[in-house]
């Protein structure tokens, strides 16, 4: 193999793809290709909505890969004959008291700084976009580039298309790093079996940091932040209950609505530094309930059909690690964080890019996993 993509979360089967795609002779280990924790995930690709001060750079980056859902959606559609559930329906980030108006105003200012489009609407105008909205909501801003996609429907196309590029699958976990004379060389899987690589590619989520075999100065600084999410069911008699994405930090608490085409209805979510534990609390899920139903009152009448929580990869600057490690053959694909389904198609081409050239294209450069290396961030101190 030219490749070895360890992890068949959304970002290792883009990766895939994209290599087997530039004639790489592609494998990528995983027991459950796409699973992960796009299984999880609401799909909202909300670069403007979802900004946050001191992540600029990343926001550089969330919009180039946000410019590129549209037509990345309609490749992959065509690509595995089956339908991602992008949906450019815009989303409303609304406000219920004071301190959420302020936030909201803080956010908004962020925004036009950098330039990014985004309307500040009265109560009045919100409830007339979307009025099912609570009376009690005090303003809003119009975002009408953040659109959504559902992700699992994602990961399948791209297992498909993974497929039909001529990617094996080896479906088992992957053990241990091979590292032979300082480079990374493939990779031993569960069962004992032996895959030889000119280069590796760790597309592990959070559990990147925990494959055996990986020297201390390669091992990606990632960790889990949990994430609780509820799925609803709006029957077609209540429809249109939204026609877009609705967000609100209450008190303090984000959360957001998103509703798809087939009637599913997204709640989320928690942040949570918990580990590994993905445990649905009835905490979680109450405090999810409360404030969505604060914005939404009819929400209390739709059947719940599923709780679950993810771990999202988070790293230290809450930005991706792309490109070549501290390992000769070693790339990095993690720690998207808040952003994996958003930054699926930059991370396919960027990856492609390094694998094909040995460099990160410049868009990406600051993302490099060296930022994180003892030498690195001595000369930076
Ligand atoms: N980007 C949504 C979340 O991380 O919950």
């Amino acid at each position: 193999m030219d490749v070895l993509v360890i992890g068949g979360g959304v970002i290792g089967l883009v990766t895939a793809w994209r290599a087997a795609q530039r004639g790489l002779r592609t494998a990528l280990a995983d027991p459950e290709p796409g699973g992960g924790a796009a299984q999880v995930a609401a799909g909202m690709l909300a670069a403007v909505t979802e900004l946050h001060y001191g992540e600029e750079t990343l926001l550089g980056l969330n919009l180039a890969s946000a410019n590129r859902y549209p037509r990345f959606a309609a490749e992959l559609e065509e690509a595995s004959g089956e339908d991602t559930g992008y949906r450019s329906c815009g989303t409303l980030a609304v406000a219920l008291d004071t301190d959420d108006r302020a936030h909201l105003r803080e956010l908004h200012a962020l925004q036009r700084r950098f330039g990014l489009e985004s309307e500040w609407l009265t109560g009045r105008e919100c409830r007339r976009l979307e009025p099912l909205l609570a009376p009690g909501v005090r303003g809003g801003l119009r975002v009408d580039g953040d659109h959504q996609i559902d992700p699992r429907r994602l990961a399948r196309a791209l297992v498909v298309a993974c497929e039909r590029a001529g990617v094996v699958f080896h479906r088992r976990w992957a053990e241990r790093l091979s590292v032979v004379r300082d480079r990374a060389a493939g990779a031993v899987l569960a069962g004992g079996l032996s895959v030889a690589a000119g280069q590796v590619v760790l597309a592990a989520g959070s559990l990147s940091g925990r494959l055996e075999g990986l020297p201390a100065q390669a091992v990606p600084p990632v960790r889990p932040v949990k994430g609780q999410v509820l799925r609803l069911n709006v029957p077609p008699s209540y429809a249109p209950f939204l026609s877009r994405t609705v967000r609100a930090v209450v008190r303090g608490s984000h959360v957001y609505l998103v509703p798809r085409e087939n009637g599913e209805l997204v709640v989320g979510a928690t942040s949570e530094e918990l580990g590994w534990d993905t445990t649905v609390t009835a905490g979680g899920v109450y405090r999810l309930l409360r404030d969505a139903h604060e914005l939404m009152p009819g929400i209390t009448e739709l059947p719940l059909t599923e709780t679950r929580a993810g771990l999202r990869p988070g790293s230290p600057d809450n930005a991706p690690l792309l490109g070549p490690a501290e390992l000769p053959g070693l790339l990095l694909a993690t720690g998207h964080y808040r952003n994996g389904v958003l930054l699926t198609p930059v991370t396919g081409d960027v990856m492609a890019h390094a694998l094909v050239t040995g460099e990160l294209p410049d868009e990406a450069r600051p993302f490099t996993p060296r930022r994180f290396s003892p030498a690195q961030q001595k000369v930076s101190a």
